[in-house]
This record gives structure tokens, sequence and C-alpha cells, in this order.
């Protein structure tokens, strides 16, 4: 199953106990909008978030952004009637944290078919816990199983910083090798991938390189906390007009007649095979689909 390319450069959390915020993320020009029941809602306003996102969702405006309700984990005294609450709401996709196992993610697909959830509706993993970093191979894998629905991974890396007690430091020397495990996970499972959130969010320059980072790590986008984040990450994660220009010019080359049995050419002084006009078409797609997003 290859999942359509869909632009997921933006992700921006957002408490479901924020009404205000809720409303105006109808406005903002952001790919997907991650409506928090979980980390960023306290105990005390867990029921009056459900209520709200519900409300929000069913009434709609969202627009061709991606909407995805991020409930409690099952273990919580919450988890369950979100789940009830979120499948009743129909976004796009639900987000489940603290994901450990594959059998997280099979034991809530197993869910969403006995209520009846639409078919479309998706799930989207946090991978978050020291246990999903040593599953990651196994969790990812669930994207091939069309049973379980998902379709995208989540980086938690707050979380995960507090569970393995390693450092969230500039450069995340610490955060590199689970992150980069999970785009292979990802990968290898036919998923997307968000990069984890940058808290100090008035530090610019220190956003605009962690998004560099992302971009270089094979993030397809990150996860924001603050409606400013959002421009800065576009222009990380969005590909290039040089890059657009290079697609399509190796794409031409590669097409013409006196190249038609060639697997390596060479492209204004470089060696350029196959594989790369492959990668150009994915680099052409996302840009069409994003100018089709914007218009
Ligand atoms: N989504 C939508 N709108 C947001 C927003 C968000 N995540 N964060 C801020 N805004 C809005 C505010 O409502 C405000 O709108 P207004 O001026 O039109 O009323 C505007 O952006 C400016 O907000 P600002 O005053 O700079 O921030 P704040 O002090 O109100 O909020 C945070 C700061 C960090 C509390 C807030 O950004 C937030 O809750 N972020 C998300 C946290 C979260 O979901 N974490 C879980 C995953 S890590
Ligand atoms: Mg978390």
């Amino acid at each position: 199953m290859t999942l359509p390319i869909r632009p997921r450069r933006s992700a921006l959390y957002m408490p479901g106990s924020n009404a205000r915020a809720l409303e105006k993320a109808r406005t903002l020009d952001v790919d997907c909008l991650l409506l928090d029941l979980e980390d960023a809602v306290a105990p005390e306003v867990k029921d009056l978030a459900r209520n709200q996102i519900v409300d929000a969702v069913t009434a709609g405006g969202y627009g061709n952004r991606e909407v995805v309700i991020r409930i409690n984990g099952l273990e919580t005294p919450w988890g369950e009637d979100d789940l009830r609450a979120a499948i009743k709401a129909a976004p796009d996709a639900i987000l489940v944290p603290k994901v450990n196992s594959p059998a997280d993610l099979q034991r809530i697909a197993h869910m969403l078919s006995v209520y009846g959830a639409p078919k479309n509706l998706s799930l989207w993993a946090m991978m978050e816990t020291p246990q999903a970093m040593l599953n990651a191979g196994a969790i990812g894998a669930c994207g091939k199983d069309a049973n379980v629905r998902l379709t995208c991974f989540v980086m938690g890396t707050n979380d995960l910083a507090k569970e393995t007690r390693a450092r969230l430091s500039p450069g995340r020397v610490a955060m590199t090798p689970w992150l980069m495990t999970c785009v292979a996970a990802a990968r290898a499972g036919g998923i997307d991938i968000l990069d984890g959130v940058y808290n100090a969010f008035q530090d610019e320059e220190g956003f605009a390189a962690e998004c560099a980072q992302g971009v270089e790590m094979g993030m397809d986008g990150k996860t924001l906390i603050h409606p400013k984040q959002i421009e800065p990450c576009h222009a990380a994660f969005s590909p290039s007009e040089e890059e657009i220009a290079w697609a399509r010019k190796i794409n031409e080359t590669f097409d013409q007649p006196e190249n038609a049995g060639k697997g390596a050419i060479q492209v204004d002084g470089k060696m350029v095979e196959r594989l790369h006009a492959e990668m150009g078409k994915r680099v052409i797609a996302i840009a069409d689909a994003i100018a089709a997003r914007a218009s």
C-alpha cells in the first residue's frame, strides 16, 4: 500500500481546553492540526477539552488542514472516553500517545472497528518512550498492515528526554540515534514521520537550525507549539525553487530518447542515476501538492 503524497510540513499542537486556539486554527496556514487531550491538558479540564474538541471538529471549517485528535492513553481514566468521542467527531486521524509496541496500536485499531469508525480514519503514533525506541521497527511495520491504519509517526522528544534522562541540547546529539532509527522505521513501514517540538518558541535562530536538522534527517515536517513557528517551518520543509528546477531538469534529461537505455548520465557536471530522478519525482509531487493546497 503506497500512501498518497500529502504535505505534512507543519503540525501545530493546541490544548483542547483552549477554545480560542481551536477557533484561531481555522485561519492559520498550517498543514496539520494536533488537537490535544493529553499532555497539554490538565486533569481538571479533560472533560471540558474533550467536549470542546468534539464540538469544534463536528462544526468543521478547518478546510484542507489535516485534523488530528491526540487522545489520552487507554490506561488513563480518560482514554476510552477520548477514543469514543474522537471516533464520533471523525477527524482525519487519531494520535495515540506513548505507544510502546505494535500491540498498543492493534488494540486501538480493533476498537476502531468495534465502534464502527469510518475506514478513512487513520492512526498516528507518538514515538516517545524508551520501549518505542527499542521496538521502532516492529511499530513502523504496522504501516504495512491495513487493519492497523497507521500512517504517521510523531516524535515526542520532551517525553523521550524525560523517560531516558537524555538532554535536549542544541544539535540534539543524544536524540539523533533515536530520531534516525524512527526515520528508518517509518520508511520501512511506508509511513510519514514528523519531528519533535522546539520549546523555546521565541528563539527564531534556534528553531530555524532545528528545522534544518529535521530536513537533513529526512523528516517530512515538524510538530509546532506556537503559530509563529509555522512560517519558518514551511520555509524549511518546502522544496526550494532550486530543488524543484533540478528535479525537473534531471527528469527531462532522462526522458530524452538518447538516454533511454542509460542508468547513469551527466547533468551539469554531476553524475545522476535513475534513483535521483525518482527522488526528483517526489520533490515535484510534494511541490505540486503544496501549490494545490495554497490555491
Ligand atoms: N495554537 C493556536 N493558537 C495559538 C497557539 C497554538 N498552539 N499558541 C498560541 N496561540 C495564539 C494565542 O491564542 C494568541 O492568539 P490571539 O492573540 O489571537 O488571542 C496568539 O497565538 C499569541 O499567543 P501568545 O500570547 O504568544 O502565547 P500564549 O502565552 O497565549 O501561549 C503557549 C503560549 C506555549 C501556552 C501556547 O502557545 C500553547 O499552548 N502551545 C501549545 C502547547 C501544546 O499543545 N503542547 C502539547 C504538545 S508539546
Ligand atoms: Mg508526550
